[in-house]
């Protein structure tokens, strides 16, 4: 009886260890996330004020009990892992804590994340450093740490990773001069460092032939224009002390989008600026420009909405030219110095732009007949300029200069 009582109990014994074998294996043993990454993620929550982690924010699901990479419900949200070819550990390949309301510091050790693909930590409320353990990430595309309080300079190790496509380290508080080096991440496309205290001049960066878009505005950076790579389509490089000419740009033949305002440029907007062939919007206002060119547009259809230069020093007639400008929607022209009578041509074009600011400068004559019917659908102002402007128009509303500041003014300007 008793052997009979015993066999199957001893099978069941010995079956078991090897079926929790079978199954353990592939799931748990092999698939394991690899212990030093599950440090450096307790790393990253230690450096964190407690106080700022709310329950509704993907840290707090940062729970130990679980393996990161094999977490299923609401557990370690905001990660995800590589997936292994082979019988080795996930690795963590993704950090997605964005607009998470974090307080705190970002540890160095984040830098043994050496598979980290992405780490986007926009819109929280980290301070301190960036880490210059960043050297060690060699799979990262994407360094997200905009809107933060990051300080200090941009760490050495930064030009270590080559495989960066996209840095935006916008709206922090980070100083020291933009090294020329950085122009060894060849891949690139997107650099972002606006809104931080960058000072010095912008170095060399034409090495960086994939850039498609370079923002720098909001920075207290000097010098004249840099040498810049002939693919950028977007250039951002408002509130900074830049002068010199921008003829140079007329090489960037993709260039969509300019905002040079609020700078210290100077001399001739040229013609070959404005008939860029794909550039769509141009905001040089805020500058210490003296001449506009615009030549007729005619060999294709030209892509410019909108062209601010207003609060500039621009003298001479308004540009007749621009009217042959199909798709221009929004020009502002106001703050400035010029003279003459408002073309015809532009009351023709009433019916199609939507925005046109001349005020401020020392326009004179009677306003074309078209602006008394289409004031209506038109944003703009003609104010204190020198015009006989009926007040029943809404583009007159301001009133226009006493008739003491318009004599002579033609003969001043052109001197
Ligand atoms: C990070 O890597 C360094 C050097 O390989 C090692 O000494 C350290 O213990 C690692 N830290 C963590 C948290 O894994
Ligand atoms: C899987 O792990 C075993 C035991 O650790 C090892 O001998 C083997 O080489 C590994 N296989 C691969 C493909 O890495
Ligand atoms: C042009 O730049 C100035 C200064 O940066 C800004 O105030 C203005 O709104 C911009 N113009 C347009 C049309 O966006």
């Amino acid at each position: 009886m008793a052997t009979i009582l015993l066999s199957p109990l001893s099978v069941f014994w010995l079956k078991t260890p090897l079926a929790i074998l079978l199954t353990l294996i592939p799931c748990f043993v092999f698939s394991l996330t690899l212990e030093s990454d599950i440090q450096v993620l307790h790393n990253i929550r230690e450096a964190i004020d407690p106080n700022s982690i709310s329950s509704t924010s993907f840290l707090s699901t940062w729970n130990f009990k679980t393996d990161p990479c094999e977490s299923t419900g609401p557990h370690f949200l905001g990660i995800l892992c590589t997936i292994p070819e082979d019988n080795s550990s996930n690795r963590i390949a993704v950090i997605d804590l964005e607009g998470d309301g974090l307080e705190g510091f970002l540890t160095p050790t984040i830098g043994n994340l050496t598979e980290l693909t992405i780490l986007n930590l926009r819109k929280n409320k980290f301070r301190g450093p960036i880490p210059n353990t960043i050297s060690m990430f060699r799979k990262i595309t994407k360094l997200l740490l905009s809107q933060n309080f990051f300080s200090g300079g941009l760490p050495d190790g930064l030009n270590k990773v080559k495989s960066l496509e996209n840095i935006d380290l916008s709206h922090n508080r980070l100083s020291g001069s933009i090294p020329a080096k950085i122009s060894v991440l060849r891949s690139l496309s997107d650099l972002r460092l606006s809104n931080n205290e960058f000072s010095g001049k912008i170095p060399d960066l034409s090495g960086l032939w994939q850039l498609n878009t370079l923002d720098l505005s909001s920075n207290q950076l000097y010098g004249t224009l840099p040498h810049l790579p002939k693919n950028l389509r977007t250039l951002l490089l408002s509130h900074n002390v830049i002068s010199g000419h921008v003829s140079y740009l007329r090489r960037f033949q993709h260039l969509k989008t300019l905002d040079l305002s609020d700078n210290r440029f100077s001399g001739l907007i040229e013609k070959d600026l404005l008939t860029l062939p794909e550039i769509g919007r141009i905001n040089l206002s805020a500058n210490l420009f003296t001449t506009i060119e615009v030549i007729k547009f005619t060999d294709r259809p030209s892509q410019l909405q909108l062209l601010d230069a207003h609060n500039n020093r621009l003298h001479g007639h308004l540009p007749l030219q621009l009217v042959t400008y199909e798709n221009l929607r929004a020009i502002y022209l106001g703050h400035n110095l010029l003279f003459g009578r408002i073309p015809v041509e532009y009351g023709v074009k009433l019916d199609f732009w939507r925005i046109l600011f001349l005020e401020y400068n020392f326009l004179e004559g009677t306003v074309p007949k078209e602006f008394i019917n289409s004031a209506k659908r038109i944003r703009g102002s003609l104010a204190h300029n020198c015009l006989h402007c009926p007040g029943n128009i809404n583009l007159c509303h301001g009133g226009q200069r006493a008739p003491s500041e318009c004599i002579g003014q033609n003969s001043r300007d052109h001197s």
